[in-house]
């Protein structure tokens, strides 16, 4: 038998690029998306910038980056709370099925938590099976689905 592999869940450093890069192409090709570059340098300088309303976590075995989460807060008409949106979940191919999507949506919500939200919610399409394993298992299927209108 293999040794468990250590798994720590820690807000990823700006000094970390290198380590995200290559999660982060993985990503966007699971989504077939291709972003030009500048998008992803403000991306990632926003994820680090103090002002913005938008965070990283990332899954490390054995010190390793493998996978991450980006959420961020916004208001609500609903409540006086801020909400949490999980926007991009994502654990490298090789570290799938190790409890590390699992472990990041939970640090998630702890985070959102200690910041007075009172809701962590996220998006995925509805063939997305494997996601969708997790999710029935860690959350509630409203039965909403999104419209989009690109202007
Ligand atoms: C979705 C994703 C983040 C899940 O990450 P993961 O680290 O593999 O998930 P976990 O190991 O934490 O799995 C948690 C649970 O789901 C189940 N699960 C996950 N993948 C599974 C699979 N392929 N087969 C069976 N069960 C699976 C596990 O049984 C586990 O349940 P358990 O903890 O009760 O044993 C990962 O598959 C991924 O990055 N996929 C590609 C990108 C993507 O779809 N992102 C989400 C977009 S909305």
């Amino acid at each position: 038998m293999p040794e468990p592999r250590e798994l720590v869940v820690r807000p990823v450093g700006e000094d970390e690029r290198a380590a995200w890069d290559p999660l982060w192409d993985g990503y966007l090709t699971f989504y077939k998306t291709v972003l030009p570059h500048n998008v992803s340098d403000v991306t990632w300088q926003r994820l680090h910038d103090p002002a913005e309303p938008i965070f990283i976590l990332g899954a490390y075995a054995d010190d390793k980056l493998t996978g991450f989460a980006h959420y961020l807060f916004h208001r609500s008409t609903w409540a006086p709370n801020w909400y949490c949106y999980l926007e991009d979940l994502f654990v490298a191919d090789g570290a799938r099925g190790l409890g590390a999507g699992r472990v990041l949506i939970e640090a998630v919500c702890e985070k959102a938590r200690l910041a007075g939200a009172n809701r962590v919610y996220w998006l995925t399409h509805e063939t997305n099976a494997q996601a969708r394993l997790l999710y029935d298992k860690v959350a509630d299927n409203l039965g909403f689905i999104q419209y989009r209108r690109m202007i």
